[in-house]
């Protein structure tokens, strides 16, 4: 295969923020794809925390990649060189002297670090934080090229990103499952469902999964009408009904449910399921129970779609920095995996259009979404 920049050429990955199925099947196909040109690969571990805090690895914070380490790992959940949604190097939380916490960028540590690495390009995946620190990145001068990971679905300029479908797939399985649980106790079930502000997962798995409400962020609730569609199919002598709730659906008038927002970290969404289940039991009588999917969501074996997904971005990734290209990153535009500028990326994020043929599907077969 062509390389067309010196060589040994020296590639670190990075993975970061919240992970997903089909992590570790991006790292598979970057490595074997660089190997084979003759290239070296590197992990740098937990985000860029390997480093910007190198005491806390010992073993060291750049580990090599090598054949025997991505041997087997394109079924198997999380990522092997770690994660984190904590550190974000534009805006790394500080300590100062007086116990006050400040933000400050550490980008400059960062590029200089890679540098004293020998690394001479930068694969970074991760969510839109991800992407913006490697736009930042690649204005510095270091060869960057993203990738695109999220349960949640919500990154502008990619058709889809890999974890996606497994998420949806595990949430469709949990709703068939209560189906039979909540006809049997003639029960309401709310299920709350990951995505942060889109309502991805939560549509498709509510659609797949033949949910009789769905809440999403992108649609404002008025519980008044989940209520009337729980009667409408008692009246049906259907004494029970599956509410699929994404995490950061709200209220007509209210604000996404925050469990807590620490500096330097994305706010903790959750908590609206808790709220939908208790309301619908006050309003309608009628028992009610609460399962909230969680990280269940982000674990487990990559479905094929993710598996392949990733791979085909980890090669595109490679075969990008052999064309001598930087500042982009790998989106699916089927059938073709193109590149597109990082800015693009993270411009604003991707959400669920009301009046979309999903959406329209759900509507037309008497699915509520609260509205
Ligand atoms: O972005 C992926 C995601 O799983 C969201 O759906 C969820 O809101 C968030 O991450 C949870 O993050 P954490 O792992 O910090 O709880």
């Amino acid at each position: 295969m062509l390389n067309s920049v010196s060589t040994p050429f020296r590639v670190a990955i990075s993975t970061g923020g919240g992970d997903a199925p089909g992590l570790n099947a991006v790292i598979r196909a970057a490595v074997l794809s660089a190997l084979n040109r003759g290239w070296e690969c590197y992990g740098i571990r937990d985000g860029f925390a390997g480093i910007l805090t190198p005491k806390l690895y010992p073993h060291g914070g750049v580990i090599p990649l090598t054949r025997d380490m991505v041997r087997g790992i394109t079924s198997l959940g999380g990522t092997i060189v770690g994660t984190t949604n904590r550190g974000n190097p534009l805006r790394y939380p500080t300590k100062l002297p007086d116990g006050s916490m400040i933000e400050r960028d550490r980008t400059d540590e960062l590029v200089n670090g890679l540098a004293v690495h020998g690394i001479d390009a930068l694969i970074s995946i991760g969510g839109d934080g991800s992407m913006e620190i490697a736009a930042a990145l690649a204005k510095k001068g270091v060869k960057v090229i993203g990738v695109p990971k999220t349960i949640d679905n919500d990154l502008e300029g990619t058709v889809a990103t890999f974890g996606f479908d497994t998420a949806v797939a595990f949430a469709t399985e949990s709703l068939d499952r209560l189906q039979t649980t909540a006809q049997a106790h003639q029960r309401i079930m709310v299920v709350e469902i990951m995505g942060r502000y889109a309502g991805w997962i939560a549509l498709h798995a509510g659609i797949a999964g033949s949910a009789n409400a769905i809440l999403i962020p992108e649609i404002p609730f008025d519980i008044d009408k989940v209520v009337a569609k729980v009667h409408a199919r008692e009246q049906m002598g259907r004494m029970f009904s599956i509410v699929a709730v994404a995490e950061g659906a709200k209220p007509v008038g209210g604000k996404t449910s925050v469990l807590e927002h620490e500096m330097g970290k994305a706010e903790r969404i959750g908590g609206i399921g808790e709220k939908v289940a208790a309301e619908l039991q006050h309003l309608t009588g009628r028992e009610t129970r609460l399962v909230v999917l969680g990280h269940l969501l982000r674990g487990g074996t990559p479905t094929a779609s993710d598996r392949l997904l990733a791979l085909r971005f980890g090669a595109a990734a490679i075969r990008a920095l052999a064309e001598g290209q930087s500042g982009i990153m790998v989106a699916l535009d089927p059938p073709v995996v193109k590149y597109i500028p990082l800015e693009e990326a993270t411009k604003r994020m991707r959400l669920v259009p009301p009046d979309c043929d999903t959406m329209l599907t759900a509507r037309e077969m008497g699915i509520c979404f609260g509205d």
